[in-house]
């Protein structure tokens, strides 16, 4: 008999024991995804901001999941998809760019991430590191030089600072309070000088979940919608090629690791 997670509603029967997951934050993203490496996917579950297709991808189940924004929904997705077996994920998202030299449109994969968030200390401590999975940033690694080598746009590899708010805990001012806390105060420069690339809101999570539970593979790669160091709102017609181009990542990554899989 197969078990029905609670908050995905979906149970092994329905993902077809899939054992791969890609993660956008954003349920609108989901079709999209799932329709582009397979054209026969189809929406399997859909509750709350948890949204799942599934499709083929060199002949095995993908499930295409959407996390919603921040750490606690995220863990969810990740515990209840790792519940029904799947045991490698890509997380697929934007960021915004905290470094001089990344471009609007480029991709930045994440080797680790600055835990900022609150559920990733719910499974491991805080000085437990937020680490990608070897073989899942070789293979968006790879990905990236393959995929962007015909187009304007780059990969940029390193450290992401990964927080639970959007406003304060990435230092924006531009919020309806208008301040920022005196623990955030300064932390952008400061990450900045640390060489950390990025801002986003779930890597932490799922790396340091894919990191402490045992047989998870995890890794993140997201598309850059904003460069701070020049502007602080977000360029909406840049967003769908930011976007585009980390999807395309996270596929074919997904594609090599599983081709990896077979030998
Ligand atoms: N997502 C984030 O978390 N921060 C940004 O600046 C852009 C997208």
């Amino acid at each position: 008999m197969s078990v029905t997670v609670y908050h995905l509603d979906l149970d092994e029967k329905k993902t077809l024991g899939a054992r791969h997951a890609i993660l956008p934050g954003d349920p609108q993203r989901v079709e999209k995804i799932a329709r582009s490496f397979d054209p026969g996917a189809r929406q399997i579950a859909y509750n709350r901001e948890y949204w799942t297709w599934l499709g083929h991808l060199k002949r095995r189940p993908l499930v295409v999941t959407s996390t919603g924004i921040g750490g606690p929904s995220a863990s969810i997705a990740i515990d209840e998809l790792a519940q029904l077996g799947v045991r490698t994920f890509i997380r697929v998202g934007t960021t915004g760019a905290i470094q001089g030299h990344i471009g609007v449109g480029d991709v930045i994969i994440t080797t680790g991430a600055v835990r900022l968030d609150g559920a990733s200390s719910h499974y491991a401590p805080i000085e437990f590191p937020a680490v990608a999975h070897h073989q899942v940033l070789f293979s968006l690694v790879e990905a990236a030089r393959d995929v962007l080598k015909t187009t304007q746009f780059k990969h940029h590899i390193g450290i992401t600072a990964s927080a639970d708010t959007f406003y304060p805990g990435q230092e924006r001012y531009d919020s309806y309070g208008r301040r920022v806390i005196k623990r955030f105060r300064g932390s952008m420069e400061e990450w900045q000088s640390l060489n950390i690339l990025n801002y986003e809101m779930e890597s932490a999570t799922l790396l340091t979940l894919c990191s402490a539970l045992k047989g998870l593979k995890g890794g993140c790669v997201s598309g850059v919608v904003v460069n701070r160091t020049r502007e602080e709102r977000i360029d909406n017609s840049a967003v769908e090629t930011a976007e585009k181009n980390a999807i395309d990542v996270a596929l074919r990554a997904m594609a090599i690791l599983m081709e990896a899989e077979r030998d």
